[in-house]
């Protein structure tokens, strides 16, 4: 037993320790930029700080092993501090002598490179574009302040942003800072982060099923949402009908009509129309969702932002407060149409080509 037991621990030290070799020979061949590769492209700018000119990576970054997350040897201004001397008479001046000590640099330098001199990002606020840190700052103190907390600082040049019926709660809150720098950043209207990883700060991902619509696999949520206020539900651009089983109206999915307009504008068309949810020459759409007592939501098949199923359609329809039908959908491969296998009626099968009737 002894024996075997010393055996066993070798040869598993001789594999642990070849794992751990392989790993090790693994991390140390590769440069950081053999796996970052668009990295290098980026960096590729007029202005490039001389540590990532020189791919001295870890004077900022530490190894990030397996975790592959952003890791830091320290944070601003700590980060920047180790090179730059904080109380250098020029780099001062540089900042109108506005105090650094909490500074968190990267609020207007890019660490990597920049198009503009001084690494300052490129999408720069209008008036920090014009150095006029006094029309936010007022005179440099001691310590950074503000002339106005919150958004009342920028409603002072800004119409607001809080007007609509329903508010955004971080707008209602003041805080324009979670969204949008106020001195520079390298997304459009200075928004600190781009598209949908902007929303994913505070939500959950709205793309994570198999099927996602494309405006949301593209980020472009604020197609859809206005970001601070709006009169519509959930700070939708245009009106969109909560309720499962709206009574049909022209004009209640202005939503969807923003890009579906042949889907949506046929929706009063019951024979012949544009949409390839037809039956025969009957226009299923129109079928489920122009009902003037109970119509069908879009959403009643279709989910806004991802779906299980072909066409974003969902797995299940909710049906009172607390049961579910589950929903079966089959897009045929070879031909128009395909079957829907669903708890609110038989089965059934659609398609220009099917016979009334038939299944
Ligand atoms: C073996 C491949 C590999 C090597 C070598 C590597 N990385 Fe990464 N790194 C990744 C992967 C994969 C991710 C996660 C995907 C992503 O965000 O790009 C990542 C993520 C990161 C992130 C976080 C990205 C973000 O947006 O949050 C940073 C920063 C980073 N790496 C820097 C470095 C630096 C600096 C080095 C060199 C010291 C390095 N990496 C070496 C593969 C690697
Ligand atoms: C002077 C410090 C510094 C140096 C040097 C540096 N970085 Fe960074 N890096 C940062 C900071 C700070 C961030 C995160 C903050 C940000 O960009 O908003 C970051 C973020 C990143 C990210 C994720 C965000 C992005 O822009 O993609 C990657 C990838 C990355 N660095 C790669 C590298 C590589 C590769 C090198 C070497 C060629 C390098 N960095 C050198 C400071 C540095
Ligand atoms: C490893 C050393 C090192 C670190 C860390 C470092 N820098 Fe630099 N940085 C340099 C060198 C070297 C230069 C070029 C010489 C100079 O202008 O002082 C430079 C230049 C700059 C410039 C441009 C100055 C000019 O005249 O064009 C800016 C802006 C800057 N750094 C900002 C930062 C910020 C922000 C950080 C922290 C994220 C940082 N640096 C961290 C070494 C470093
Ligand atoms: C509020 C925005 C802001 C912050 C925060 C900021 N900087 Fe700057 N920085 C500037 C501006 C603006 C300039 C001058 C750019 C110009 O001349 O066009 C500048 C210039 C510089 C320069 C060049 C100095 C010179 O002699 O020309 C360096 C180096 C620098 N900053 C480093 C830092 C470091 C390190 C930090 C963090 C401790 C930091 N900055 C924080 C806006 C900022
Ligand atoms: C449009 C208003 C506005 C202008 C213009 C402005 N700032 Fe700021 N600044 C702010 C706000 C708001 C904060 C607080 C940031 C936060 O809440 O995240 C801030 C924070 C800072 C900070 C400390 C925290 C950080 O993000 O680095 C420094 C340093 C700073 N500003 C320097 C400057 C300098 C220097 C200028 C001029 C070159 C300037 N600011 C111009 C609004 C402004
Ligand atoms: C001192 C006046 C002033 C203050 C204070 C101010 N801004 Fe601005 N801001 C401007 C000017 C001027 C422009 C450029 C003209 C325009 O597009 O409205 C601008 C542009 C913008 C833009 C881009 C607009 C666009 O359509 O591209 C955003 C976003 C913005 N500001 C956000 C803010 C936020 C957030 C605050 C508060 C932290 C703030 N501003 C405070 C003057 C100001
Ligand atoms: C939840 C994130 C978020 C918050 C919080 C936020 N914004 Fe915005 N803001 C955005 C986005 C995203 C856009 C771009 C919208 C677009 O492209 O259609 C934008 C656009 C803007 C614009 C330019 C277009 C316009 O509507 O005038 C201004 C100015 C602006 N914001 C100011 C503010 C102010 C002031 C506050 C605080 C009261 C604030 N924002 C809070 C995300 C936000
Ligand atoms: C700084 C955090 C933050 C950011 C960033 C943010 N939100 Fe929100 N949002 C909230 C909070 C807090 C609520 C209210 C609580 C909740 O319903 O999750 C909310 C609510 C919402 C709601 C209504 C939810 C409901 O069930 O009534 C929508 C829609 C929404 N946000 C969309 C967006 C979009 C689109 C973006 C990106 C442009 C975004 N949010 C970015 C914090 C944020
Ligand atoms: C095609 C239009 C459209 C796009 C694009 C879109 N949404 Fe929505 N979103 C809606 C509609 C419609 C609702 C209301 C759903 C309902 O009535 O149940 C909604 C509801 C929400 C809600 C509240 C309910 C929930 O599901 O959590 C949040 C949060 C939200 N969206 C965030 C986002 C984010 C983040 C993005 C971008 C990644 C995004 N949306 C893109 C149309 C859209
Ligand atoms: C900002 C534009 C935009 C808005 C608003 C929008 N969609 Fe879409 N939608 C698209 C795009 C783009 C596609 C992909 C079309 C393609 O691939 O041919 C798509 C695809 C779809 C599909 C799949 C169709 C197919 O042929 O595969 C469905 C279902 C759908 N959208 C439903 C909706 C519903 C329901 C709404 C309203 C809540 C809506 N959309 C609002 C842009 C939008
Ligand atoms: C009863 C379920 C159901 C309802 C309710 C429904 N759809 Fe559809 N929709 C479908 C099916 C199934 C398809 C796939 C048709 C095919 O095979 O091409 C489809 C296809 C689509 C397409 C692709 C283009 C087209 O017209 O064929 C769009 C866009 C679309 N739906 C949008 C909407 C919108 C907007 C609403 C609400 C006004 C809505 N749908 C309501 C089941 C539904």
């Amino acid at each position: 037993m002894k024996y075997f037991g010393l055996k066993f621990s070798v040869t598993a030290t001789l594999i642990i320790s070849a794992c751990l070799v392989t790993v090790m020979v693994r991390a140390e061949d590769k440069e950081c930029y053999d796996c970052h590769k668009e990295a290098r492209q980026r960096f590729q700018k007029e202005f490039v700080h001389p540590p990532v000119e020189d791919e001295d990576c870890s004077a900022c970054h530490e190894d990030h092993g397996e975790s592959n997350s952003l890791k830091l040897t320290a944070e601003a201004p700590e980060l920047c501090a180790d090179c730059h001397d904080l109380d250098d008479d020029d780099l001062k001046s540089a900042h109108k002598n506005y105090p650094l000590g909490e500074a968190n640099c990267y609020s207007c330098h890019n660490p990597h490179a920049s198009d503009n001199e001084k690494l300052i990002r490129t999408v720069q606020h209008s008036p920090f574009e014009d150095r006029d840190c006094e029309s936010c700052h007022g005179e440099p103190q001691d310590k950074i302040e503000t002339i106005e907390d919150g958004a009342k600082l920028c409603y002072e040049c800004h119409d607001a942003k809080n007007d609509k019926k329903n508010v955004h709660p971080p707008v209602e809150d003041g805080e324009c800072t979670s969204c949008h720098s106020p001195h520079a950043s390298d997304n459009d209207k200075q928004l600190i982060f781009k598209g949908g990883d902007l929303c994913y700060q505070c939500h959950d991902r709205k793309d994570d099923k198999a099927v996602v619509h494309k405006p949301v696999a593209e980020g472009l949520c604020v197609k859809c949402h206005n970001p601070h206020s709006s009169d519509n539900d959930f700070f939708l651009v245009k009106p969109f009908p909560k309720s499962f089983y709206p009574p049909y109206k022209k004009g209640i999915y202005a939503l969807c009509a923003i890009c579906h307009k042949d889907t949506v504008s046929n929706l009063a068309q019951r024979y012949g129309a544009k949409t390839g949810f037809i039956r025969n020459n009957e226009n299923l759409h129109a079928r489920h969702v122009n009902n003037k007592k109970k119509g069908r939501n879009c959403k009643a098949c279709h989910d806004v932002h991802s779906g299980d199923q072909e066409k974003q359609i969902r797995n299940e329809v909710p049906f009172g407060r607390r049961y579910k039908y589950p929903f079966k959908y089959t897009k045929f491969k070879d031909k128009k149409g395909g079957r829907c296998v669903v708890g609110c009626h038989k089965p059934r099968v659609y398609g220009p080509a099917v016979i009334q009737g038939s299944n």
